[in-house]
């Protein structure tokens, strides 16, 4: 299932992708362009000297971006991705050109000469704001285009600051704990907090540099550390400042902006409560069970937990048409021909995505809203055509199958994977009698069987052992939701209900048969639980 790295491991000229040269020759002409003049004797280089410097960058550049492409899984980038990449980049050289010239003139100010005595320019070089662009990465595209980001710094500042040996080890180490430090904190202070952790660990790294170069006349020393400590500042107050302007522009969105979203208080999810209430609490449990899941695999869990928030928002249009917002007997689809049900049920998708275009909802949480039910039918409604279809005498093949059929696409991420496990699960949980745990397991084990078998999971990049750890996953958050609930009420009534969900896997439920639990038996030793 997971064929993506083998697809990728084997080098050869065809994979030269057109982001990488982009990205290449965009970093090493602007390093050429902004970094120059720091190199040691830079107007003693030749032009043939500046040429192979460009080429050594080009050449690591796109060295790097190949080597990332294929070993990390989450830096696959578009040319989007690339071009704000470079972008990226281009504006962290900027910003050390800014702040070395800045701290040129002030170490050359006839008030600081008089005030501090004469100081080295390099005093200052700790103080420039390397992280930024660490930060702006890893809170717009992740982790590993941070990763990207500072291994490509660190080769630009080991060539065009020679004489400050310490300076690429500076760069390789702030620029990680900035990435790190924020993919840890998810909150309105993750910017200052990373930049206090840049902070914490520049100031020692400025030492050493001081150690190494022997530059240990007080004043220098002290400048030295305390650029040291406002760098990781500086860092945290142009990136916070910088990331929604990549928001806005690249149509990117943060976990920062995704939590702002997870609050409630959006104007879709409170009128999701209001009218279709069920839907709401069908939405809030899902997003339980993808946030555990999404932690469990390594995949985004607030992404994971706002999209399951939002991808039933269509169904606001016309609630009672869904079973889990039905009360009492009066079922809607009794009076409606299964084409026209199915019609029904199917438009939930284009309208949660007019309410999703309407209320600008990032492109990530709407891609969602289509790809939750992929390409899946509507087997409820079209076993009642086939059936209709074979007691009036015709031939339930004629019947289009396209009308019972979502029109996807398929998850394309394992995100949108999850969500589309989830859903048909906790609709199916619902409907048990007696949700015991090893009820629960099975029937978790036996819908993910049955999406994984169906292939709407093909293109999710979900791997067996994903499943394997959504499968333990969603059992712990649904035994802890509906095994609780038998403890303290009267047993729910099997009802069927499920019959009227929307995906396959809704259809099924715990009827505690022997031909099930064997089902569920194996399906358990198939997936080693
Ligand atoms: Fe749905
Ligand atoms: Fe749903």
């Amino acid at each position: 299932m997971d064929q993506q790295p083998e697809r990728k491991t084997r080098f050869n000229f065809s994979m030269l992708g057109v982001e990488g040269a982009m990205l290449a020759l965009l970093t090493s002409a602007i390093a050429e362009f902004f970094l120059n003049d720091f190199f040691a004797a830079a107007s003693d280089l030749t032009y043939f000297a500046k040429l192979g410097r460009i080429a050594a960058v080009f050449l690591t550049v796109f060295a790097i971006h190949r080597f990332a492409s294929v070993s990390l899984a989450t830096y696959r980038p578009a040319f989007k991705d690339a071009w704000w990449l470079s972008l990226v980049l281009a504006m962290t050289l900027l910003l050390i050109w800014a702040g070395r010239i800045i701290t040129i003139g002030l170490v050359n100010y006839p008030g600081t000469v008089r005030l501090l005595g004469v100081i080295q320019t390099d005093a200052l070089l700790f103080a420039l704001p390397f992280a930024t662009g660490a930060l702006l990465l890893q809170a717009v595209l992740g982790l590993h285009y941070g990763l990207v980001f500072s291994a490509i710094l660190t080769i630009i500042v080991g060539l065009y600051f020679p004489n400050a040996s310490v300076a690429a080890p500076f760069v390789l180490v702030t620029t990680l704990v900035a990435c790190l430090s924020l993919s840890r904190f998810r909150s309105r202070s993750a910017y200052v907090r990373a930049g206090m952790n840049v902070s914490l660990v520049a100031f020692p790294m400025a030492l050493a540099a001081s150690l190494v170069s022997g530059n240990l006349d007080s004043m220098t020393l002290v400048l030295s550390l305390c650029g040291a400590l406002l760098s990781g500042i500086l860092c945290a107050f142009i990136a916070a400042g910088v990331t929604p302007i990549i928001e806005y522009f690249g149509g990117y969105v943060t976990d920062m902006r995704l939590i702002e979203m997870a609050t409630l208080d959006h104007p879709l999810l409170k009128e999701l409560s209001i009218q279709a209430p069920g839907t709401w609490n069908h939405s809030m449990v899902i997003g339980m069970m993808v946030e555990g899941a999404a932690e469990a695999i390594g995949a985004n869990p607030v992404l994971s937990r706002v999209s399951a928030y939002f991808h039933d928002i269509g169904k606001i249009k016309k609630p009672l048409y869904f079973v889990e917002n039905q009360a009492g007997d009066d079922n809607r689809h009794d009076r409606l021909s299964p084409s026209m049900s199915a019609l029904i049920i199917r438009s939930h998708v284009k309208e949660g995505l007019e309410l999703a275009a309407k209320h600008k909802l990032p492109r990530p949480i709407a891609d969602m809203i289509p790809q939750h039910h992929g390409t899946n039918r509507i087997e409820f409604f079209y076993d009642k055509a086939c059936k209709e279809a074979r007691e009036n005498g015709e031939d339930s093949e004629e019947i289009d199958e396209n009308l019972y059929r979502y029109p996807g696409p398929k998850p394309q991420t394992r995100e949108a994977g999850l969500l589309m496990l989830a859903d048909g699960i906790e609709a199916a949980a619902r409907t048990l009698a007696e949700p015991t745990h090893d009820r629960i397991q099975g029937l978790v084990q036996k819908l993910i069987n049955k999406v994984f078998s169906s292939g709407e999971l093909d293109e999710s990049d979900l791997t067996l052992r994903d499943l394997h750890l959504i499968a333990k996953s969603f059992t712990r958050v649904l035994t802890g939701i509906y095994h609780q609930r038998i403890a303290y009420a009267e047993p729910a009534e099997k009802t069927n209900e499920d019959s009227l969900t929307e995906a396959p896997a809704h259809g099924a439920d715990a009827s505690g048969n022997d031909k099930e639990r064997e089902e569920n038996k194996e399906d358990l030793k198939r997936l080693g639980l």
